[in-house]
């Protein structure tokens, strides 16, 4: 029970990396960031895997970092934003992990990933407008999602304290990471 995956979704900015590699810090656990892993596996940058190849296949690899991470114990993870889009992940993950959603505000999310070129499904348009329309389409998606914490201006280290609240409450894990 203690050695279950903590995995971080929600949407892009919601704070998964950083939040992420804190809280496996906090508890001496690895720390898998997905999008990092699959530019590694990829050589090569998100927004040119998805220019060269597509997002279906993005989405193919990202499927199977899934079920590799789903079958490992002990990490936390920062899953993509776009892991809900396909149930199998989701199911996938809650077999040996928990599933919190970090969420934000839309004005924070677009502060967040201002800056950010590698994001390729912000870059078609204005970034306000599809930020709006990406979470309406995936809101429920997120929803589901069996813990929830609202990143809204807070730091790393409140963000931090609220998720080990959160599932040591339910025994998941002991804070002290022994
Ligand atoms: C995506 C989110 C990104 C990355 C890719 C697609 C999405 O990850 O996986 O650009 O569909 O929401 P972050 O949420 O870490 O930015």
């Amino acid at each position: 029970m203690h050695n279950r995956n903590i995995v971080l979704a929600g949407f892009m900015g919601a704070g998964k990396t950083a939040v992420g590699r804190a809280l496996a810090q906090r508890l001496s656990r690895t720390f898998l960031d997905m999008d990092a892993e699959l530019e590694a596996r990829a050589g090569k940058p998100i927004s040119l895997i998805f220019a060269e190849d597509g997002e279906a296949a993005f989405r193919r690899m990202e499927r199977e970092l899934v079920v590799e991470c789903s079958c490992r114990a002990n990490l936390v993870i920062a899953a993509g934003g776009g892991v809900v889009l396909n149930p199998d992940n989701v199911r996938d993950f809650s077999a040996t992990g928990y599933v919190i959603c970090l969420k934000a505000a839309p004005e924070e999310i677009l502060r967040r990933v201002a800056g950010s070129k590698e994001r390729p499904l912000l870059e078609q348009g204005d970034k306000a407008e599809r930020i709006r329309a990406l979470l309406k389409s995936r809101q429920k998606l997120y929803d589901a999602l069996p813990y929830q914490v609202d990143t809204t201006g807070k730091s790393v280290a409140q963000v931090v304290a609220e998720v080990l609240t959160r599932i040591c409450c339910r025994g998941v894990v002991n804070p002290t990471g022994s």
